[in-house]
């Protein structure tokens, strides 16, 4: 028998954190994958996605260049360089990875392992004990029951790895997934059409940047179905045929479906081990500790927002406290949200609804347009920053769309998670010309101050 302080099962982006922390804390510990160490962010997630979407964009800049007095031309796409192109950075990535978990010595098991009691995880046969249990076993793509996946029905995972660019594509589901590859196989030269239930696009932002996104979507010629309902697919060799409630035939090369992400807790032995599950969630304290004293659970198999930066700050969470410190909680609004189609989408704190409801009628918003911002003139990016404040005048969200906007999330979730007065913040300098200033501009506008803003 195996024996350690901590036994980690799943070595994703919760799994492999807390197992550093864990080790940088003193502790002996065990990470059980029955993959690569990394998970879904580094292997099938966050990081072989963006590579494509930067591939995507180098596609449009080269498509686009004329307009700046370059000349060039899009050619095609080579896919099996692209392949190559995101296969380095992602083995590149997990060979550090492996190589600082190595350097902490923390003992990888490579199998499937279950839970067979309160500090007890079997793997292949194999029982290895620990003090304390950590479950971070993450997610996996949805697939409704009408729906059968294949060579045209795709989710996520076999999309990134589809050996060619599909000439067609109709995408189930405008949340993140849906709209990033909507995004990616459109720079790449396909024909795209999102069918999303509910009535916008990315329903969980504000409504304000659903409706610049669909606005700049429609200007990309990716055509957006919402409210949508699918009642049938079948596929045959020419075609993936979907029907829609309303009668309409969709049919494409092929189909995405990215109806959400459901949790890894099936077959782990969980139940039997006493440990609560609500809908298939693991269900915790605030403390991060599951119905079993000595088993906690991390990132996307406890309900919330499924995302790798969460799963890493939880990961840090309960490694401290097993090693006896008191840390502070995560508070899931001040998490910041990016999805990286073109234009992007960064958020954080509360859409202008929910501050509504919360603080009434006294909540202030303002929208800057992107066209005033110099920087964003120059890289020809569209798109807003619109700040939701309550009535202390302390800022409660930032909604923020446009090429770039990504990288000003840092500014963002400062103002948020320190509960920042927007007229206190207005008064810092924003370096010129940056994209950074529009953040800046919209603080003034809100604290009654505008510089570069009409009427
Ligand atoms: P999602 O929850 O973001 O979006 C799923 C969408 O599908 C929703 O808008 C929903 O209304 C719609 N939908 C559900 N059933 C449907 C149906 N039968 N027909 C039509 N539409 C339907 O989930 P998604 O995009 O699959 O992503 C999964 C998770 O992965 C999310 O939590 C997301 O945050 C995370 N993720 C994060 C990324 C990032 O941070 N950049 C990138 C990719 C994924």
């Amino acid at each position: 028998m195996t024996e350690a302080d901590v036994v980690i099962l799943g070595g994703g982006p919760g799994g492999y954190a807390a197992a550093i922390r864990c080790a940088q804390l003193g502790r002996s510990v065990v990470l059980i994958d029955e993959a690569a160490v990394g998970g879904t962010c580094l292997h099938r997630g966050c990081i072989p996605t963006k590579a494509l979407l930067h591939a995507a964009e180098v596609a449009d800049s080269a498509r686009t260049a004329a307009q700046f007095g370059i000349t060039a031309s899009f050619d095609g796409v080579d896919v099996t360089k692209l392949h190559g192109f995101k296969n380095t950075v992602v083995s590149r990535l997990h060979k550090g990875l492996t190589g600082l978990i190595a350097a902490l010595g923390i003992t990888v098991i490579s199998g499937r392992g279950r839970l067979t009691g309160p500090t007890t995880v079997e793997v292949d046969g194999t029982t290895i004990s620990g003090g304390v249990i950590i479950l971070a076993t993450g997610s996996a793509p949805k697939v409704p029951g009408m729906i059968q996946t294949s060579d045209r029905v795709l989710t996520s995972d076999q999309a990134l790895e589809l050996d060619r660019i599909p000439s067609s594509a109709i995408i189930l589901g405008g949340g993140v997934i849906g709209v990033e590859f909507a995004s990616l196989w459109t720079s790449l030269g396909a024909k795209v059409t999102i069918v999303e239930a509910l009535p916008r696009l990315v329903p969980n932002e504000d409504t304000a940047i659903s409706a610049y996104l669909e606005r700049l979507f429609r200007r990309r010629k990716i055509t957006a179905k919402t409210g949508a309902l699918v009642t049938g697919v079948t596929s045959d060799d020419d075609a993936v045929h979907v029907t829609l409630e309303s009668g309409d035939v969709l049919s494409a090369d092929v189909l995405l479906v990215a109806v959400g992400r459901g949790p890894r807790t099936a077959d782990l032995g969980l139940t039997e081990a006493g440990v609560q599950l609500d809908r298939g969630f693991v269900v915790t304290d605030d403390k991060l500790r599951t119905s079993v004293p000595t088993v906690y659970a991390i990132g996307d198999i406890v309900a919330g927002l499924q995302l790798a930066h969460r799963a890493f700050q939880q990961g840090l969470f309960v490694a401290e406290q097993i090693a006896g410190r008191d840390p502070e909680a995560v508070a899931e609004l001040g998490i910041p949200r990016v999805t990286y189609c073109d234009p992007e989408i960064a958020s954080v704190g509360l859409t202008e609804g929910a501050a509504r409801e919360q603080y009434g009628d006294g909540v202030e918003t303002v929208t800057y347009d992107l066209a005033g911002n110099g920087r964003s003139q120059i890289l020809k990016a569209s798109g807003a920053v619109k700040l939701v404040v309550d009535p202390a005048g302390t800022v409660v969200g930032v909604h923020m769309i446009g090429a770039g906007v990504s990288e000003l999330i840092g500014e963002a979730q400062l103002l948020y998670n320190l509960g920042v007065k927007a007229a206190e913040a207005a008064r810092f300098v924003h370096a010129h010309p940056t994209q950074n200033e529009a953040l800046g501009e919209a603080l003034m506008a809100v604290s009654g101050a505008p510089l570069h803003l009409h009427g």
